[in-house]
């Protein structure tokens, strides 16, 4: 049972599903801590982003062929000005691939169609009032990303080892959250923005380095609060719960619910939303009343504002029963024919489930060694035929040589795989593994 720290807070907003069997199951787990050259004809070209064409042949084999060329709202993107051998740069060819695919555009995709009946609940419950965004570019500054939602300079998110960067001032948006300002000053005070969202994680069934998210933010004046009798934090805060707790109702039928306290740094005070589904607590979504710095720089030093961040595929996973995160990525005809346009309550039924194949690999760490690497260098072989990458043996001999064991699980979600191909695969994370990693294989 893999387990990863998020980025923002101490309790996950979406990596916490903890499984058995495939199933996810709803353990609430608490974890640790709750460029300008792209950038500036990014400006023009990304605000809206229309989808990727691949420029590739169906591939008998299992690797997966990579475009060349990526067309980002009417502009080609050279996939070498996104994926580049430089130290500023850590994007593979994988993650470029997954660039502008855009599932939750897609009405009849169980992310589309989750982000439909979120809509759907904003519409009915306020009426015109949530201007919605789920084409913005996820090639961000790291102003936009970090500063601007006042994330500490020294924030683990920062760290090459968490988040995907083009350059050193540029980064594949690791949170919906990356697009607050930016709206904010352009007049927006109630919208909600879909995005896909990169980060750089391990490998099991709920964590993938590319999933979904969706922001909301609402901005309040005076005279909305001054009416009430209350002060601006309580009002914001208090209107906050009552819409997430319909928005929870909308989706999951009357369920019980209770707040959670945390920490984010844009939010103060900060708050995580648990329901109780299928026997256990799930953290569905991160909330909370918008620092007031945030706003002030917006111009909106009068107002006060809610903002929340959910993750779609942890909550898609629970309302359609999808066992693995790699499925939202299928095109597996079994897969994708289940779900049509409008039906939230669908649930999957999966196809023959093929058997995994398991690999271990020890070998003596250097310093810079770190899972998330390791995870990379897998998955950029084997791609989503990875099903898992647990540590499962660590010491240190006397001369202080720390070692490790890691168990890998190959297993397609589509088809049987061949002895074969899992050696060839093996054999070339053996050999990635030792060359890329620095590490000494046992
Ligand atoms: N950006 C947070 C994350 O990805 C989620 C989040 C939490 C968004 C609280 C918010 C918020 O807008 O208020 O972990």
């Amino acid at each position: 049972m893999a387990f990863t720290p998020t980025l923002f807070s101490k309790a996950s907003l979406f990596q916490t599903i903890h499984h058995s069997n495939q199933r996810p199951s709803m353990a609430f787990t608490p974890t640790l801590f709750s460029k300008v050259s792209l950038f500036s004809y990014r400006r023009t070209f990304c605000i809206q982003l229309a989808s990727a064409f691949h420029e590739f042949q169906p591939n008998k084999k299992w690797r997966q062929p990579v475009a060349s060329v990526l067309k980002l709202g009417g502009v080609k993107i050279a996939k070498d000005e996104i994926v580049r051998d430089n130290p500023t740069n850590n994007v593979p060819d994988s993650i470029f691939s997954k660039l502008g695919m855009q599932l939750h555009r897609r009405d009849q995709h169980p992310l589309g169609i989750l982000k439909n009946a979120i809509y759907d609940y904003f519409d009915t419950n306020y009426p015109n009032k949530f201007d919605k965004f789920d084409d913005l570019c996820p090639i961000v500054s790291t102003i936009a990303n970090f500063d601007d939602v006042l994330v500490p300079a020294d924030h683990v998110s920062r760290s090459y080892i968490d988040s995907y960067y083009v350059d050193s001032e540029t980064v594949l948006r690791c949170h919906t959250s990356a697009h607050q300002a930016e709206l904010l000053r352009g007049g927006h005070t109630h919208f909600l923005v879909t995005g896909d969202v990169y980060r750089r994680d391990s490998i099991d069934s709920t964590h993938y380095p590319v999933f979904h998210q969706m922001e909301g933010v609402r901005v309040f004046t005076p005279a909305d609060w001054e009416a009430s009798g209350t002060d601006a934090t309580s009002y914001a805060a208090e209107d906050l719960k009552k819409c997430l707790e319909g928005l929870a109702r909308h989706l999951f039928g009357g369920v019980e619910m209770r707040w959670i306290d945390t920490y984010f740094p844009f939010t103060n005070p900060s708050f995580e939303l648990e329901i109780y589904f299928q026997d256990d607590w799930l953290e569905v979504l991160g909330c909370g009343v918008m620092e007031q710095e945030i706003l002030k720089r917006s111009g909106r030093v009068d107002n006060v504002a809610w903002a929340f961040g959910l993750g779609l595929e942890r909550l898609a996973m629970v309302l359609f029963d999808i066992p693995d995160i790699r499925l939202f990525w299928s095109n597996d005809e079994r897969f994708t024919s289940q779900f049509s346009k409008g039906q939230l309550g669908i649930k999957f039924k999966p196809f023959s489930k093929y058997p995994p194949c398991y690999k271990d690999m020890s070998f003596w760490i250097s310093d810079s060694f770190t899972e998330n690497n390791l995870c990379e260098v897998v998955r950029g072989i084997a791609g989503d035929l990875v099903e898992e990458v647990k540590l499962i043996d660590n010491f240190t001999n006397k001369k202080g040589m720390t070692s490790h064991c890691y168990r890998i699980a190959y297993r397609s979600m589509e088809r049987s795989l061949t002895d074969e191909e899992i050696n060839d695969l093996q054999w070339r994370v053996r050999e990635q593994v030792e060359t890329k990693l620095l590490v000494v294989l046992r």
